[in-house]
């Protein structure tokens, strides 16, 4: 339906249209198999690895056995003893992916295994080279990553069932039990809850290359429900996660030596550089899906936000990292909406726009709960059963950025979006 009242004036809209066309012309339809995407898994790694090859039998024994090692402080001791290892006999992505999961996993437990006060300040020789030569292969930061964590750490039980929370598992543990798996499966549902969504971004970019505004609308209300549908499996997280163990036990190990004043200096990587180095910790703000869809809905976040969010971008595997810079140099659908005048696809964006900053809003409560309460709860009653909460990291997440400022920052300028007709 059309409206003259709504948006342009027809021959300042046509115009637009008309520079759209010619720009879209020359760029190819948007495909997820260019960027190594799976259509059923999205950034998921599809059917991770679990084994390594036998040569590299000295990480599997460490990696497999990684809560008892750090609960009774034996890692270090086991790690200093471990031999230096050659990548050569890593074939193939698959292979990289599961020995930087093993390798990020044993250096995050080597690092805090002795907790905040008293974190390892050199990562020895036989962890750190392998991890950097790793890394470099797969062009990811040396340390924990969220790709890491989630994309590439789960398992199918009964690999014809389905992907449940009781049908999967994870491959490599922290201390944590159940809450350890529970945080991680309930993030790995996110995950696949936002392929349907990812799927209409494409279908979305692709239909404004068409100027099809019927798929547009069709793809803007899949990414609706696909958004909902994140918020959904975000709720499941308190079903699973206990925060006293979520705030104690798991939150040091996702930790980084960037921004972190329990390593100011950050962590020397022996034998690759005499200068220490400094990345952020893990956190789901290394998830490509958030950055996706902010991208295609044209969002705009706040300097301070905009570049911690930039950053995380460089933690992502680079092919996830192209795609939304693919995304970003589409043609623009906020562009694109103003100008057709049709004010069901108005109507539409902003009901992605309203989702979008839903989900924010959940996230936000979420962080509440396990990071400021549980900080609070543990300060006026010391648990009894479980470890001296990491003191430093209190008021921060585990990216080290002022948590509920950003957050709510980044919720803001996604409300901040919602188009009025009048724009
Ligand atoms: C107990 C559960 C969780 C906690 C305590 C938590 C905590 C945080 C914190 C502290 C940040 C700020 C950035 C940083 O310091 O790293 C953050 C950002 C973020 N988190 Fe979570 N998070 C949780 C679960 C999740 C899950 C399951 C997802 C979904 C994939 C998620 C997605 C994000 C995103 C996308 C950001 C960046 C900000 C944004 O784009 O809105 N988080 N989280």
């Amino acid at each position: 339906m059309y409206r003259s009242s709504c948006f342009y004036s027809e021959e300042a809209s046509n115009k637009i249209m008309e520079a759209q066309n010619q720009n879209l012309k020359t760029i190819l339809p948007l495909s997820l198999g260019r960027f190594h995407i799976s259509e059923d898994y999205g950034f998921l790694l599809p059917n991770p690895l679990k084994e390594l090859p036998s040569h590299y039998k000295p990480w599997m024994e460490i990696a497999n056995k990684l809560p008892y090692l750090l609960e009774s402080h034996q890692l270090r001791v086991h790690v200093n003893k471990m031999p230096l290892l050659n990548c050569q006999f890593l074939k193939g992505y698959r292979e990289q992916r599961l020995a930087h999961l093993v390798l990020s996993f044993i250096t995050m437990g080597y690092v805090w295994q002795e907790g905040e006060t008293q974190p390892a300040r050199i990562l020895p020789r036989n962890l750190a080279l392998p991890f950097v030569e790793v890394s470099r292969n797969l062009g990811l930061p040396p340390i924990l990553l969220h790709s890491d964590l989630v994309l590439t750490n789960w398992t199918k039980r009964n690999p014809e069932g389905y992907e449940r929370k009781e049908n999967l598992d994870i491959i490599i543990a922290f201390p944590g039990g159940e809450s350890l798996r529970g945080f991680i499966l309930v993030t790995l549902l996110v995950e696949k809850a936002a392929v349907p969504g990812i799927k209409a971004l494409v279908q979305s970019v692709n239909a404004i290359l068409q100027s099809s505004q019927d798929s547009l609308l069709q793809a803007l209300q899949q990414l609706r429900l696909s958004i909902q549908d994140i918020t959904k499996s975000l709720k499941q997280m308190h079903d699973y996660v206990d925060p006293d163990i979520f705030y104690a036990v798991i939150r040091i190990f996702l930790s980084g030596w960037k921004d972190n004043s329990a390593m100011p200096a950050g962590l020397i990587y022996e034998g690759v550089s005499k200068e220490p180095l400094k990345y952020s910790g893990g956190s789901a703000a290394q998830s490509t899906v958030l950055h996706a869809f902010d991208e295609f809905l044209g969002i705009c976040h706040s300097k301070e936000s905009g570049d911690f969010l930039h950053r995380m971008r460089d933690y992502m595997p680079p092919c996830h990292k192209a795609f939304i810079e693919e995304i970003h140099s589409a043609p623009s659908l906020r562009e694109y909406t103003l100008s057709s005048r049709n004010c069901q696809l108005l109507t539409a964006y902003n009901q992605c726009i309203e989702a979008l900053a839903e989900l924010r809003s959940y996230h936000i409560n979420m962080v509440t709960k396990y990071l400021i309460t549980a900080a609070a709860k543990a300060k006026v009653r010391k648990l009894s059963h479980l470890p001296e909460p990491p003191q430093v990291l209190e008021e921060r997440g585990t990216g080290g950025t002022a948590v509920l400022s950003f957050l709510k920052s980044v919720r803001d300028k996604t409300l901040e979006s919602i188009l009025h007709q009048t724009d």
